[in-house]
């Protein structure tokens, strides 16, 4: 899986360049008034941890919607919460914010696949093969189970020792072998091709013993292609930001893997809102950091109790740290994380390789009617299943079947959710026009020009004959298509 990743990320960047890639995203200099829009004109995310029960307090919903476009559960997705008896999984909590997020534009990042602490207690009581083969289990079932769902995956958690010795905590997972890391992060992505995969842990925020440690680790992964795709860096941090922070963030991404900061919340006092600008300024200084995730809404919703750590107070008033953020992603200059995706090339046929399912966008049943139709299907470069770009000005396209020579066509000019894809005769109605998103990793997602929807596989279906529907964009995997080009 990891390898035919590479080959075809490979093959999408060829195209780009032969195609002669030209950077069409306009990058507007204004200033966002919240923190999801400045991020977002960053090439960032801005999420929140949130604990499920809280959906229902309208003042913690109001901000969470009008301020994050990313969120983790504070819990409910750990081990504890999905498997509380062994084999008997419970999704309710990480359903619920899923929706939640799908409902109002997020992603999700997904904690925890593996972690010593929050641990069922069966678990706590195995060890050896079975508890590795529980703890493999565990993370096949939940990332099959959230498939497509997830921007990022905290796949083990904290698995390294505090102080000067640079190595792995004792725990029962250490105690199953020192291999019980890669073996999770290769059931991860077996289950969830599309996530990102990652490291977290804390206390790795600036160059030290464990960081170190953390960092051979993963370029030990990367040199023996143990599927790594992030880094992330809780940073719960005190009065004061090491010095060098911005600089192991570096390190980390020149190995070749995003970073993000996951868990972020600092200690009240006279320095807070400069540590949070600073790791906000850290952030957008590195082409590879993704986004901030702070552990919480309000002071009042933190686990660090009276530290007052987060970035609204007791009554959901923006703070001073607040605004320190919001005015460092506003100054920030960096452009998003990857090239865009550039122009494609009007001259060439494409295939369309969805993202979560490594299927083909293809015209059900080699069908050549109006109406007809669209579907995944098995990559097996078809007529059916190329596709060229006729330009339609202003950076949108249509795309033309080869087998039909009919166009992609949002159905009646539905713009709700759901609304079907099918082909119909070409007559560049705005319906047919579509422009390209940039997601990272060589993906882009079709922006119908009518509706403003993206084009999607329904419900992250992995089967044949999948559906193809219009759906809020949220830059899910199963909205995002790998343009290769065979002819
Ligand atoms: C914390 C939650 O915030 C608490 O509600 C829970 O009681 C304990 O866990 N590092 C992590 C998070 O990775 O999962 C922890 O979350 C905070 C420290």
């Amino acid at each position: 899986m990891t390898s035919k990743r590479t080959v075809l990320s490979t093959m999408a960047l060829a195209v780009a360049l032969t195609a002669g890639m030209t950077a069409t995203l306009a990058s507007t200099a204004s200033a966002g008034t919240t923190l999801k829009a400045s991020a977002a004109e960053k090439g960032r995310y801005f999420g929140a941890a949130v604990a499920t029960g809280k959906l229902s307090d309208s003042q913690y919903v109001g901000i969470l919607n009008r301020e994050f476009n990313s969120v983790v559960a504070e819990n409910e997705m750990k081990w504890d919460a999905t498997e509380p008896q062994q084999g008997r999984f419970s999704y309710t909590g990480g359903d619920r914010l899923v929706s939640h997020a799908r409902a109002n534009g997020m992603t999700v990042r997904g904690h925890t696949l593996l972690w010593h602490a929050q641990q069922p207690g069966w678990a706590q009581g195995l060890s050896g093969s079975a508890l590795r083969n529980a703890a493999i289990n565990h993370v096949t079932q939940v990332a099959t189970h959230f498939r497509g769902q997830i921007h990022s995956w905290d796949v083990v958690n904290e698995a390294f020792a505090d102080g000067g010795g640079g190595g792995r905590r004792d725990s029962n997972l250490q105690r199953t072998g020192n291999d019980w890391i890669e073996a999770a992060f290769r059931a991860a992505r077996s289950a969830d091709p599309g996530a990102k995969l990652c490291y977290n842990d804390y206390n790795t925020d600036g160059v030290n013993a464990k960081s170190t440690g953390v960092y051979n680790m993963v370029r030990d992964f990367k040199a023996r292609g143990v599927p790594i795709d992030c880094v992330g860096f809780q940073s719960h941090l005190g009065t004061s930001l090491p010095g060098d922070y911005q600089a192991n963030l570096q390190r980390f991404a020149d190995l070749g893997v995003d970073v993000q900061i996951t868990e972020l919340d600092v200690m009240t006092g006279s320095n807070q809102a400069n540590i949070y600008a600073s790791v906000t300024r850290a952030c957008l200084a590195i082409a590879r950091c993704n986004g901030i995730t702070v552990w919480g809404v309000r002071d009042s919703d933190s686990w660090r109790g009276t530290d007052d750590a987060l970035l609204f107070d007791r009554s959901g008033n923006k703070k001073a740290a607040y605004n320190a953020v919001l005015d460092a992603l506003n100054a920030g200059s960096n452009p998003p994380t990857t090239p865009p995706p550039g122009t494609p090339d009007t001259t060439a046929w494409y295939l369309l390789v969805n993202r979560n399912s490594g299927k083909a966008l293809d015209v059900y049943n080699l069908a050549t009617n109006d109406g007809a139709r669209i579907t995944q299907w098995a990559r097996n470069n078809g007529n059916q299943q190329q596709w060229q770009f006729v330009d339609s000005g202003g950076g949108y396209y249509r795309l033309k079947s080869r087998l039909s020579g009919k166009v992609l066509d949002v159905y009646n000019f539905s713009t709700t959710n759901g609304g079907s894809i099918v082909q119909w005769s070409d007559g560049n109605g705005t319906n047919q026009q579509f422009r390209l998103a940039d997601s990272d990793g060589g993906y882009v997602r079709l922006i119908n020009r009518n509706s403003n929807k993206v084009v999607e596989v329904q419900g992250a279906s992995t089967a044949d004959g999948g559906n193809i529907v219009q759906y809020d964009d949220w830059n899910g995997s199963n909205q995002q298509w790998q343009l290769i080009r065979i002819g």
